[in-house]
């Protein structure tokens, strides 16, 4: 079975699909760590950014292992490497591109199969699994967004001022929302919870409750 969480950056997505898959006993697949490895191995190889050929050929030889623990390439543990802002501010070229969103989308769906999963991105409830038993998009307010953002930045020693992060927040919002393909929009039936004012277990707490309820209508 399969529950999808989709929202904005910085909306606390992973935090609370994490938490929630600890309560259902259901593992968690961070789909953003995906698009952050290729962008990653890119960057590291020297791939032109407009050579769409090039990255599609990358994406398709690299082996990205997504666990709850770490995340490989080729093996190699790349877990905090992916987070940098360097590769945040390339990670549109990747994202963008049909063919690796293409690629990726069966990626997840192979990770997923067959067991109990939360998965975590931008497009999980629309395009990656739009039969899941429950969708969930999670909404923030920028300004609340941009505060966890800089927080986290400062958690891995990269300072940034308030304004500046609410700026590039912007940025990857307008390019979230206007990409051709996954783009950021909420699935027509998924219920939609803000994060504001309320605590990472708060939230946890009223996604389990919703869970239960609406795997309960059905069965
Ligand atoms: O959730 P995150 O910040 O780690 O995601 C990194 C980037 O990957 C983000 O800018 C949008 C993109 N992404 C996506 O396009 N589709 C997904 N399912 C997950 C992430």
């Amino acid at each position: 079975m399969v529950i999808t969480i989709d929202g904005p950056a910085g909306a606390g997505k992973s935090s609370v699909a994490r938490g929630l898959a600890k309560r259902l006993g259901f593992r968690f697949l961070d789909t953003g760590a995906m698009y952050r490895t290729v962008a990653y191995a890119a960057m590291k190889r020297g791939i032109r950014w407009d050579d769409d050929a090039a990255l599609a050929e990358l994406a398709r030889s690299i082996d990205i292992d997504v666990s709850e623990e770490q995340v490989l390439m080729d093996g190699e543990d790349v877990s905090s490497a992916i987070r940098t802002m360097e590769v945040t501010s390339v990670i549109h070229y990747v994202a963008d591109h049909p063919g690796i969103r293409e690629l990726l989308v069966e990626l997840q769906r192979r990770c997923a199969s067959g067991g109990d999963f939360v998965t975590e991105g931008r497009d999980q409830g629309t395009v990656a699994f739009p039969d899941a038993a429950c969708k969930i998009f999670l909404t923030a307010s920028p300004a609340e967004r941009a505060r966890r953002r800089q927080k986290d930045l400062e958690a891995r020693g990269e300072e940034m001022a308030f304004e500046e992060v609410l700026k590039r927040q912007e940025e990857r919002d307008e390019r979230d929302r206007n990409r051709p393909v996954g783009s950021l929009v909420a699935a027509k039936d998924a219920s939609l919870v803000s994060t504001d004012h309320h605590s990472m277990e708060q939230v946890i707490d009223e996604l389990e409750s919703l869970v239960k309820k609406q795997l309960a209508s059905k069965s």
